[in-house]
C-alpha cells in the first residue's frame, strides 16, 4: 500500500459550510491538508481551485487530491484538463473504492449538495485507504496514451 499522507484540498463556495469540518476531520484521521482555498467572499469559480489542486498532485507537492463543489461534476471536469490528473466524482461508498481500485484515481471530488459531510469524510477515508490494483494499469497507460495525442 502506497503511503498516503499529504492531500491538496480545495472547494468552491458551495463547500463553504462543510470544508472546514471536512479538513478537521482529515487532519484528525491523521493527514496533512494543504488548503488551496476558496473564495470566501461571495460566489466564486471551482476551475481555478481544481487546477491547483490537480497541478499539486500530478507535480507530486501532494499525495491525493481532495475538490468539494456543489456537485463534484464541475471540479472533476476542470481538474481532469491537468495532464496526469484523474478526478473522479464518487457518489457512495462503492464508488469512493472503485475510484482508487480500479481507476486509479488520484483525486476525489464530491458534491456539498448530494451528500451530507458524514458520508463526504466517510468516502473521503475510503478512498483514501485503498489501494490500486495494477492488473488495471493497462487501461491507465491507454489514458495516458491519449493524453500524449491530444
Ligand atoms: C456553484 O453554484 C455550482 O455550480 C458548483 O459548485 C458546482 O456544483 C459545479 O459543478
Amino acid at each position: 500500500m502506497e503511503k498516503i499522507k499529504k492531500l491538496a484540498f480545495g472547494t468552491d463556495h458551495a463547500a463553504a459550510e462543510i470544508r472546514n469540518t471536512v479538513k478537521e476531520y482529515l487532519k484528525d484521521i491523521g493527514y496533512e491538508v494543504e488548503d488551496f482555498g476558496f473564495d470566501e467572499h461571495g460566489a466564486c469559480d471551482y476551475p481555478d481551485y481544481a487546477v491547483k489542486v490537480a497541478e499539486a498532485v500530478v507535480n507530486k507537492k501532494a499525495d491525493r487530491g481532495i475538490l468539494m463543489c456543489g456537485t463534484g461534476m464541475g471540479m472533476s471536469i476542470a481538474a481532469n484538463k491537468v495532464k496526469g490528473s484523474i478526478a473522479a466524482v464518487c457518489w457512495d461508498e462503492d464508488t469512493a473504492k472503485l475510484a482508487a481500485q480500479h481507476n486509479g484515481a488520484n483525486i476525489i471530488c464530491l458534491g456539498s449538495r448530494t451528500a451530507t459531510v458524514s458520508e463526504i469524510c466517510h468516502r473521503i477515508k475510503v478512498f483514501l485507504e485503498t489501494s490500486f490494483e495494477e492488473r488495471h494499469m493497462k487501461r491507465i497507460v491507454k489514458i495516458r496514451d491519449i493524453e500524449k495525442k491530444v
